[in-house]
């Protein structure tokens, strides 16, 4: 383990592989690992659950804002499974908030300001003590602009859409891979575009494309990155 603690910030389109490259990670490096991505969905789910999206897509944004203080999100350790499970107000959430449904309108809950202030406020919290690696859209340009070192992944939709179909249909969800291909590009376009944050590639982010890398092939890739680079530890 390095003896400087840093904070690494990772960005990147939808199902690039970040949380699952930011865990490889931590775990080398014996850090803290954040998914911000399952905070904005848990936000989704809670908003869900409380009927303020309706059928057309709207939210009613006014009664979610004034019940942000309502909803508390937390991570905890799953020992049987190695890595942390979302919950929101005691309730673990992991698998629901990872449906296609969420997916769906995450995007619009992500764009609202207030909705944001408060998840970036939250996760500031979360790096005060260093030691963290993040995953998100706007961790390097908003939550931790001077993040030691910033990282911007990216890979073929085609590619994406195919890990991302692999992995919910293991976990019995039924999906076609021309629906996740349409939410990713969805996702991307509403991302980019958004007034708020949104998401972008830092200036000094260091970008990977992943299309043809397994993780281990990341893992080296990083191993290479911080070994040849002494500012950043
Ligand atoms: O990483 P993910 O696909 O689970 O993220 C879900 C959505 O949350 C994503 O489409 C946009 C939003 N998001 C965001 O706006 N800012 C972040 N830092 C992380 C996620």
């Amino acid at each position: 383990m390095k003896a400087k603690k840093i904070i690494i910030a990772i960005d990147g389109y939808s199902s690039t592989g970040k949380s699952s490259f930011a865990k490889a990670i931590a775990r080398e490096l014996g850090y803290i690992y954040v998914d911000t991505g399952a905070m904005y969905r848990a936000v989704t789910w809670y908003a869900m659950q409380q009927r303020l999206i309706y059928t057309d897509g709207t939210v009613n944004s006014d009664v979610l804002i004034k019940q942000l203080p309502l909803i508390n999100i937390d991570f905890r350790f799953n020992a049987d499974k190695g890595v942390s499970d979302t919950y929101v107000n005691g309730e673990n959430v992991e698998q629901k908030i990872r449906n296609i449904k969420v997916s769906q309108y995450v995007s619009r809950i992500s764009a609202i300001p207030q909705v944001r202030e408060e998840m970036v406020r939250q996760q500031q919290l979360m790096g005060k003590n260093k030691g963290l690696v993040m995953d998100g859209r706007d961790i390097g340009t908003v939550v931790f602009p001077n993040a030691e070192l910033k990282l911007f992944m990216t890979a073929d939709p085609k590619v994406r859409a195919m890990r991302r179909y692999n992995e919910l249909t293991a976990k019995g969800e039924k999906v076609t891979p021309k629906e996740i291909e349409q939410n990713i590009i969805q996702r991307d376009y509403e991302d980019s575009n958004r007034i708020t944050s949104p998401l972008r590639k830092a200036d000094d982010a260091i970008e990977l494309d992943n299309s043809n890398m397994t993780q281990e092939k990341q893992m080296e890739w990083f191993r290479k990155l911080i070994e040849n680079d002494s500012k950043i530890f």
